[in-house]
C-alpha cells in the first residue's frame, strides 16, 4: 500500500521521490527492464536506435535500452534516482543521458525527436500524465515508438499495489485521446502478473499501449 492522497498532496513529487528513492538499499522496480518494453523492443517491425524515457526512476529501462546499443537519454523528477540511476549506468559500461526535471514543466529542445519514448509507471495527476503523454507523442520522430505500462483504473478496486488515488490511475481511453496523431499498435487493459521489484509484484490491472508516429 502506498501513501495517503492527503499525504501525497501535501509533498512535491520531487520531495516524495527523492525520500522513497534514498530509503531504499535494492532499485525500487527490481534491477532489470519493465516486461512490457522488452516485449515491444523484441518485436519484429522494431528497429528504433534512439530513445527517451520519461520518468526513468533508478534507471534499470534506459540502462538496458543502452545496454542494447540504442543512445538514450532519460528523465527523472528525483534527483537521488537520477544519481542512483547514473551508478547504474557506470557498473554496467554504458552511457545515458540523464536528466533531473519535472515533466510539469521540462520541455525538450525544439531541435531533439526520438525513435522511442517511453512512459513506464508514471504515477502522478491526470494533468501531469496527459501532459507528458501529449509531449511523448510530440517527441516522436517519423515511425518512432510510444511506449506505455501503467496501472489501470481497475487497479483501485485492489488494494495490492500501486497508487490509492484513481486519478493516478491509466485507462485505454485517455491514453488514445491524448495520443490523436499516432498509428495504435496495442492498446490492452487487463490482468498481468507483475516481477517487478519488490513493490510491484503479483497479480495487477494494468494498461499496455504502443502507438507509432506515421513514417
Ligand atoms: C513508479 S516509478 C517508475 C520508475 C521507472 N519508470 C521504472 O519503471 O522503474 C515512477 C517515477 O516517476 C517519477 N515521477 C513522478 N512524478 C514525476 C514528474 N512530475 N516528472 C518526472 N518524473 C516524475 C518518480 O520520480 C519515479 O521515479
Amino acid at each position: 500500500m502506498e501513501e495517503s492522497d492527503r499525504e501525497r498532496k501535501e509533498r512535491s513529487a520531487a520531495q516524495r521521490w527523492d525520500a522513497r528513492y534514498a530509503a531504499a538499499e535494492e532499485p525500487l522496480f527490481g534491477s532489470e527492464p519493465n516486461e512490457y518494453l522488452r516485449m515491444v523492443v523484441a518485436r519484429s517491425d522494431f528497429r528504433a536506435r534512439s530513445a527517451l524515457c520519461l520518468a526513468d526512476g533508478d534507471g534499470r529501462n534506459a540502462a538496458w535500452l543502452a545496454g542494447q546499443g540504442m543512445t538514450v537519454t532519460a528523465l527523472d523528477v528525483s534527483a537521488v534516482a537520477t544519481e542512483k540511476a547514473l551508478n547504474l549506468d557506470r557498473v554496467r559500461g554504458v552511457t545515458v543521458e540523464r536528466l533531473t526535471a519535472d515533466l510539469d514543466t521540462w520541455s525538450a529542445a525544439p531541435d531533439r525527436s526520438w525513435e522511442m519514448v517511453s512512459l513506464l509507471y508514471l504515477q502522478a495527476a491526470s494533468g501531469t500524465r496527459l501532459r507528458a503523454l501529449e509531449q511523448a507523442a510530440g517527441l516522436l520522430a517519423p515511425g518512432g515508438w510510444l511506449v506505455v505500462e501503467a496501472f489501470s483504473k481497475d487497479q483501485a478496486a485492489h488494494r495490492t499495489m500501486g497508487p490509492e488515488d484513481p486519478d493516478l490511475l491509466y485507462s485505454l481511453t485517455e491514453l488514445h485521446s491524448a495520443t490523436p496523431g499516432l498509428e495504435v499498435v496495442e492498446a490492452l487493459a487487463g490482468q498481468v502478473r507483475l516481477e517487478e521489484g519488490r513493490r510491484h509484484r503479483g497479480i495487477a490491472h494494468v494498461v499496455r499501449f504502443a502507438a507509432r508516429r506515421p513514417d
